[in-house]
């Protein structure tokens, strides 16, 4: 696709992963234009942008009336990131928060279609996926896309959404010929995500030098943490190539414990501490790591970025970019909001 001539939309687009999609789109000369209510997002996150005039920037609440309109107004793509969404304390504690994407994703998938739009691509999640596969760490099991179906079963009100907005999604291309995508990102890490996401958390605990060092659950939990950088790849190619409402997953095969996470940032904090896995906290499924064969196939897609790397990424980062006192201040509270 030749994105210097199409105009974009992103939703949600100052948010962790939606201004990486910025930065990546604005490098391949799209013309952006971003809605965000700045509920989670940041303004900072494009603010390069906005100084140099790449980006239209609307501070704008999707849900409220005509501003879904106006957003796809003249514009070829969109990427619809918007989302009430936090980490896994976030979507377990605020419920009905989430349930409001369901109407979000539906005013912005309609005004879409009315408005003609060339294609849409949906951020969706790894928690579509049942979470009655995903119980038992030891088992070697990698999600597929297929696995997705009848009787569905997903994560809390915020996967029920995402499933809602998948099965919308086919359904307007089914119904009215819209070319669509959903992409399932599988628990995304990097620069710019908050502390309500696992290993932003492990490595804001390691750097106000916690001790002990707190885990959520039993430390057991297996997860395929995928750098942020192979996301917004991924994401873009789906833009590129899918157009049936087809979803794919988004995620490395790499299977990595929560524990291990902890050890690996643990190490590289240089903080020798007792660890206390705390069961009682939000842990999510115990087993979630995800089949990237479609994405190969279909989008010639393949994670770049291995764990350690993007780990060590991410926490020169964080360390670089934030303040001791501010952190031990403000991070309890951090851990569940957004
Ligand atoms: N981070 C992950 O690991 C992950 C995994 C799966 C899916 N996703 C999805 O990717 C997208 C981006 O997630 P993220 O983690 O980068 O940050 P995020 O979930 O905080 O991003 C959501 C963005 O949408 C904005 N927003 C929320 N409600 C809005 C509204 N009503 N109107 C306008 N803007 C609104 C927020 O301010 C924020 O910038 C979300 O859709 C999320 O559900 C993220």
């Amino acid at each position: 696709m030749d994105w210097s001539v199409k105009h974009v939309l992103v939703t949600g687009g100052c948010s962790f992963i939606g201004s990486h999609l910025v930065d990546a789109l604005i490098g391949r000369g799209a013309r952006l234009r971003v809605v965000d209510d700045l509920s989670s997002g940041r303004r900072e996150h494009i603010a390069a942008h906005l100084d140099a005039g790449d980006v239209e920037f609307r501070e704008a609440d999707l849900l409220a009336p005509g501003v879904a309109e106006r957003a796809v107004d003249g514009i070829d793509v969109v990427f619809h990131l918007a989302a009430n969404h936090g980490g896994r304390g976030y979507i377990d504690l605020h419920q009905a928060a989430c349930a409001t994407n369901l109407a979000l994703d539906g005013l912005v998938f309609r005004a879409a279609h009315r408005a003609g739009v060339e294609q849409l691509t949906f951020a969706s999640s790894g928690c579509v996926y049942p979470t009655s596969l995903q119980t038992d760490p030891r088992e070697e099991i990698y999600l597929r896309e297929d696995m997705v179906r009848a009787p569905y079963e997903a994560d809390d009100l915020y996967g029920w959404a995402k499933l809602m907005a998948e099965l919308t999604l086919r359904a307007y291309h089914r119904d009215y010929g819209m070319a669509c995508a959903s992409a399932r990102y599988f628990t995304a890490y990097g620069e710019r995500c908050l502390p309500n996401h696992a290993v932003v958390a492990m490595i804001a605990r390691a750097f106000v030098r916690q001790d002990p060092f707190v885990v959520w659950g039993t430390g057991e939990q297996v997860r395929n943490w995928t750098y942020v950088s192979d996301i917004v790849e991924g994401t873009i190619r789906a833009a590129e190539r899918i157009r049936d409402g087809s979803a794919v997953n988004l995620g490395t095969m790499e299977r990595t414990s929560v524990i291990d996470a902890a050890r690996a940032i643990l190490e590289r904090a240089d903080h020798d501490c007792e660890i206390q896995p705390d069961p009682s906290k939000p842990t999510g499924p115990y087993n979630r790591v995800c089949d990237n064969g479609y994405a190969k196939q279909l989008l010639d897609w393949e994670p770049q970025v291995g764990f350690v790397e993007g780990l060590e990424r991410t926490m020169e980062w964080y360390f670089a970019h934030h303040d001791r006192h501010a952190v031990a201040r403000d991070l309890e509270r951090q851990l569940t909001e957004r």
